[in-house]
């Protein structure tokens, strides 16, 4: 009955919400950006401790120039509101992902937003921008392999755990429950590692429409899942 710890979402449907309304895609982002603040607080309120958000995905940048451009602003308009509201919320920001490729500036507010809210833990909300699980695990294992190389590890001493502290994901536990709306059923190269155990909820609603109550339902099918086999970990 325990409501999930931590809840990853793949935010999907702004253009076929906005396209439903006759308006231009980026109105859908700009409507499922200001969905993003009243689901934090919902799952604030909830009782869910970490929110892990699929933002922009390393695959992304081959959408038109015009539509790249608009979520980035969008990005960075959200992460100066969300410093703001971070103190209001106890809220701590992360975001994971390849950020060099951001414009410096970008990166900078990043940096500075990440170390501003470091102090808080009552909701931990993490963003994922310009994010490919398959390049995180790169990322991870050139690192691993520099090590081993400069002789800081031994190839036999890499376990599951140790691989874990070379990901982007390393100061969160894995997710146990992952949410993706408007009606695709894949995993878009969301991490693919951290899923391992995760349960799947998915839904047709559009992301701008996944309200309080949508989340609740999927809460609410995670809790009778994890009622009728007894909890997820002891499979
Ligand atoms: C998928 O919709 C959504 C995205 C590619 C971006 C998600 C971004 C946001 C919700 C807005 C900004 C985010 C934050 C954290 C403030 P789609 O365009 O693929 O929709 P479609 O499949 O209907 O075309």
């Amino acid at each position: 009955m325990s409501v999930p710890q931590h809840i990853a979402i793949i935010m999907d449907g702004n253009g076929r919400w906005a396209k439903k309304r006759g308006l231009p895609r980026n109105a859908g982002h700009t409507a499922g950006a200001k969905n993003v603040e009243k689901i934090c607080l919902a799952a604030k309120k909830l009782g869910v401790k970490y929110l892990t958000l699929y933002a922009f995905s390393t695959e992304n940048w081959s959408r038109p120039e015009n539509e790249v451009k608009a979520l980035m602003k969008l990005l960075a308009g959200y992460l100066d509101k969300c410093v703001q509201t971070a103190h209001e919320n106890q809220m701590h920001i992360r975001v994971i992902g390849d950020i060099n490729r951001l414009d410096a500036k970008f990166q900078k507010q990043i940096v500075e937003a990440e170390r501003i809210s470091a102090v808080y833990d009552d909701l931990n909300l993490t963003i994922a921008i310009n994010y490919g699980s398959r390049d995180e695990m790169l990322r991870a294992m050139r690192a691993v392999g520099r090590d081993v190389k400069e002789g800081r590890l031994a190839p036999e001493e890499l376990t599951e755990e140790l691989f874990d502290s070379y990901l982007d994901t390393r100061e969160l536990p894995d997710p146990d429950l992952l949410i993706r709306t408007s009606g695709e059923l894949r995993l878009s190269n969301y991490l693919l590692w951290q899923l391992a155990y995760s349960e799947f909820y998915f839904t047709d609603v559009p992301w701008p429409d996944f309200d309080e109550e949508e989340l609740k339902k999927a809460i609410d099918t995670y809790e009778n899942r994890d009622r009728r086999y007894g909890g997820i970990k002891e499979e």
